[in-house]
């Protein structure tokens, strides 16, 4: 079997274009431009070039992006000063600091600073109750994109057996909530799970989020099973990287060039052989987490101006 591929480069098209026709329609109604503040601290080059992403999906929208940016000697204090600025600026509908935060900063004090109704992550302690009693407000973006994803591919959740690998903030938890708001019966695994292939052989649904390259093999798939691939990992390692994608791959061409390859936690080319559907990396969950961030800003617009939320598609 070769799974069809997930194409979320393509949905996440379709979901900024949605965003963008409503931002219009907002603007032709009088209502004002919707904004929101990016804040980077640190120098890490995979986060500055998600931001950058982040806020180029903003401007192709009609959405006013602008960026905060610090040192990797920010401290916690003066975050959250600038944050408790933010909340307060009535043209600010979204915030949203990336993340990781520089050594030595509290995220979890700066995560709790930012207005719940400006907190486009959907981190907030609030966003996250709402979310686990099953009554979403602002809800993290992968997860999110991953579930519109699910739905527009018309892929069964409900009574789907859901494996998610990974327990994090950004990614697994909202994952699992969200899987079982729609009917699956979802288990979470993480790196102290016994028999972690044999679990997650049971799974209809299998959300890979850990940072592992490569590790969901053929071996960890039930045959025509949806796998889900979160991960975004830089291999270098040449017998690594041929192991992964399979000698004949057109893709080594860019390994050569750029000395790297982006894999995800599944095994490109093992998982394909037994997966119903797979999600590629690049070009996956990664676009539908910047659409998602689109629909939340607008979504937080809404919330904070009284103005009705839209239909879900
Ligand atoms: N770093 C990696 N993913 C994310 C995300 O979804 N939001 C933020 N703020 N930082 C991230």
């Amino acid at each position: 079997m070769t799974a069809r591929v997930l194409d979320g480069t393509a949905l996440a098209r379709t979901l900024r274009a949605e965003v963008s026709a409503e931002v219009n329609s907002l603007m032709q109604a009088g209502h004002p431009t919707p904004g929101l503040t990016v804040i980077l601290a640190g120098d890490d080059p995979a986060s500055a070039v998600y931001v950058s992403n982040k806020r180029r999906a903003c401007q192709e929208a009609g959405i006013h992006s602008t960026l905060q940016q610090e040192g990797g000697d920010v401290t916690t204090a003066s975050l959250l000063d600038q944050i408790r600025c933010l909340n307060e600026d009535p043209e600010v509908d979204g915030i949203l600091v990336q993340l990781p935060l520089p050594r030595g900063v509290d995220a979890d004090r700066v995560r709790e600073a930012v207005d719940p109704r400006k907190d486009v992550d959907g981190f907030h302690l609030l966003n996250a109750g709402a979310l686990a009693q099953g009554h979403p407000r602002l809800v993290p973006c992968t997860p999110a994109g991953i579930m519109e994803l699910l739905r527009r591919e018309e892929i069964p959740i409900e009574g789907a057996r859901a494996v998610v690998l990974g327990r994090s903030l950004i990614v697994g938890r909202p994952m699992a909530l969200l899987l079982l708001s729609a009917h699956a019966t979802v288990t979470v695994a993480h790196s102290r799970t016994r028999d972690l292939a044999a679990l997650c052989r049971e799974a209809d649904i299998l959300v890979a989020a850990v940072g592992r390259p490569g590790l969901v093999t053929d071996e960890f798939i039930r045959p025509g099973a949806t796998v889900i691939d979160v991960g975004t990992n830089r291999v270098s390692e040449e017998a690594r990287v041929k192991d992964l994608v399979g000698p004949g791959s057109p893709r080594l061409e860019s390994w050569k060039k750029r000395g790297w390859l982006l894999i995800g936690d599944v095994h490109p080319s093992r998982a394909a052989e037994v997966a119903g559907a797979l999600t590629p990396v690049p070009g996956g969950v990664g676009p539908l987490t910047v659409a998602m961030l689109l629909r939340n800003t607008l979504a937080a617009y809404r919330m904070r101006r009284g103005l009705p939320a839209t239909e879900p598609v």
